[in-house]
C-alpha cells in the first residue's frame, strides 16, 4: 500500500484535480483508493460533488481524534473512492493544534487502520507550508509533485525539497516520488523549454506524461464530477489515464 502526499507550496497547480484525478483513474484499475482533504478550501471534496456544509465528522475531527482513526469520517463516493472530507472548520484547527504535543504527526496515527484497508491513500494538501501540509508530510511514503510548465513554478521546487529535507526528521524514508508537468499547452514554446528543464533537472522522477491545460478540467469541478465522469473522452481525462497507469507501475497495488 502506498501513501501519496499532493503537494507544492504553490496554488492553483493542479493538487486537487491531480488528487481527484488519479485516485479515480487508480479506482478504475481495480485498487482501493482513500482520497483525504486536508486543505480548509475544501475543493476536493466539493469536486466530488460533497457539500462542505452538510459533513458531519471531517478530517478536522480527525485531526482531533488521531486514536479513533479516520474510518468514523470516512464517506463514500459515486466514483469509486472514498474520502475523509474538510470543511471550512479546518481553518480553526491550526489555532486549535498549535500548542498540542505531537501536532505534526496526527494524520499519520490517524491512518494506521486505514494503511491495511485501501491500497492507494492520496492527501491533497493546501498550497500553504502550515500544519495540514506538514501532517501530509509526515503521514506519506511519497510525496506526488504537479508541477505547472510555467518558470516560477521551478523556483517553488527547492522550497519543497526543503521542507521534505526538515520533515525527513519525522518521517526518514520521505522522497519525492513522482513530477507531473501540469497545464501544459502546446501551443507556446515557453511551457517545452520548462518542461525539458524539468526533465533534466529531475530525470526519471518525472512521469512521460503530461497533462495538458483542457478547459474540461476547469469545468469538472464545478459539476462536482471528476474528468472520466465530466468529458471522458477530453484530452484531460486521457491524460490523467494514463498518468494513473504509470502511478501503478510505479507503486504497484
Ligand atoms: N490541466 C488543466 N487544464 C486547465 N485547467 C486546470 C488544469 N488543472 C487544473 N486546472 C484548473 O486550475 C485551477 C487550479 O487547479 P487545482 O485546484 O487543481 O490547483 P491546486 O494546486 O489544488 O490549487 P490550491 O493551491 O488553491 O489548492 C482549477 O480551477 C482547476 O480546475
Ligand atoms: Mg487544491
Amino acid at each position: 500500500m502506498t501513501v501519496l502526499a499532493v503537494a507544492m507550496q504553490k496554488g492553483g497547480v493542479g493538487k486537487t484535480t491531480t488528487t481527484l484525478s488519479v485516485g479515480v483513474e487508480l479506482a478504475q484499475l481495480g485498487a482501493r483508493v482513500l482520497l483525504i482533504d486536508i486543505d480548509p478550501q475544501s475543493n476536493l471534496t466539493q469536486a466530488l460533488g460533497h457539500d462542505p456544509t452538510a459533513i458531519e465528522n471531517s478530517v478536522y475531527e480527525v485531526l482531533l481524534n488521531p486514536t479513533h482513526g479516520s474510518g468514523f469520517a470516512t464517506i463514500t463516493t459515486d466514483y469509486g473512492v472514498d474520502l475523509v472530507p474538510a470543511t471550512l472548520a479546518l481553518a480553526g484547527a491550526e489555532l486549535t493544534l498549535a500548542g498540542r504535543f505531537g501536532r505534526e504527526l496526527l494524520l499519520r496515527t490517524a491512518l494506521q487502520d486505514a494503511r491495511r484497508t485501501y491500497d492507494y491513500i492520496l492527501i491533497d494538501s493546501p498550497p500553504s507550508l502550515g500544519v495540514f501540509t506538514v501532517n501530509a508530510l509526515t503521514a506519506a511514503d511519497s510525496v506526488l509533485v504537479p508541477l505547472q510548465a510555467h518558470v516560477f513554478a521551478l523556483k517553488a521546487m527547492p522550497q519543497l525539497e526543503e521542507t521534505i529535507q526538515i520533515v525527513r526528521q519525522l518521517n526518514p524514508s520521505l522522497r519525492i516520488g513522482g513530477v507531473a508537468v501540469t497545464m501544459v499547452d502546446r501551443r507556446t514554446s515557453v511551457n517545452a523549454v520548462v518542461e525539458d528543464t524539468i526533465r533534466r533537472q529531475y530525470g526519471d522522477v518525472v512521469f512521460k506524461t503530461v497533462i495538458p491545460f483542457n478547459v474540461k478540467l476547469v469545468e469538472s469541478p464545478a459539476a462536482g464530477q471528476p474528468i472520466s465522469v465530466y468529458a471522458a473522452d477530453s484530452s484531460g481525462a486521457r491524460a490523467y489515464r494514463d498518468l494513473a497507469q504509470e502511478v501503478a507501475a510505479r507503486y504497484g497495488k
